[in-house]
């Protein structure tokens, strides 16, 4: 009798601890067993014949915030593997390599501050990521050392992403307004 009641007992602490296990073993709301690390250099082409960003809308008191609040631009910045964009030889060569684009928006979103709203895509076009994407969302305040943006999700190899991204800025011309930016992506797919 005492043995019965004892395994009863196991067999219902087991349903019970695999009822609880259940969602947590479940991919389906984003993030797999794949744990994978992208560092890459992100360009804001302003100046120069073909630029990489483009303004489609301010509003009228952007003029006259600081902060450029309310200017909306579009981006099709090209991502490389080495921080030098115009040598586009591999990186392991000591040049840029050309992974892929960075599609997408950014919106002035600060009133009293320089910080951005990040909308875009991480479109890779060369190397083993090749023709998959990474969606990254966040709140960019571009003059802090390091920004950290949501990874939202992902296509082909990155299907089901979670993660986050963290962006260090490699060099900005004050001039032109061109940007070079260090991302490294942690993400689960
Ligand atoms: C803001 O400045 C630009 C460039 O000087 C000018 O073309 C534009 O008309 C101004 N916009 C407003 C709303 O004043
Ligand atoms: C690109 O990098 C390679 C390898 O370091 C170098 O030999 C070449 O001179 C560079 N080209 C330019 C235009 O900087
Ligand atoms: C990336 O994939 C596309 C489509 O499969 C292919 O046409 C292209 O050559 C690839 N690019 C590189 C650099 O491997």
């Amino acid at each position: 009798m005492a043995v019965i009641t004892v395994m009863l007992l196991l067999v219902l602490a087991a349903a019970a601890a695999a009822v609880v296990a259940a969602p947590a073993a479940s991919a389906a709301a984003g993030g797999g067993d794949k744990e994978t690390h992208i560092k890459l250099y992100w360009h804001d082409v302003v100046s120069g014949a073909s630029p990489t960003v483009v303004e489609v809308a301010r509003a009228a008191m952007t003029n006259t915030s600081k902060s450029l609040f309310g200017a909306v631009m579009v981006i099709d910045d090209p991502l490389t593997e080495g921080p030098d964009l115009l040598n586009s030889s591999s990186a392991a060569a000591g040049g840029g390599g050309l992974l892929g684009r960075a599609q997408g928006t950014y919106i002035s979103a600060g009133k009293d501050e320089v910080s951005l709203m990040m909308n875009m895509n991480f479109v890779f076009q060369a190397g083993k990521y090749n023709g998959s994407t990474v969606a990254i969302m966040g709140r960019n305040a571009v003059f802090d050392a390091v920004r950290e943006m949501a990874v939202v999700g992902g296509t082909g190899v990155f299907r089901m992403a979670r993660g986050y991204a963290q962006a260090r800025t490699h060099t900005f011309d004050l001039n032109t307004g061109d940007a070079t930016v260090e991302y490294n992506l942690y993400i689960r797919h």
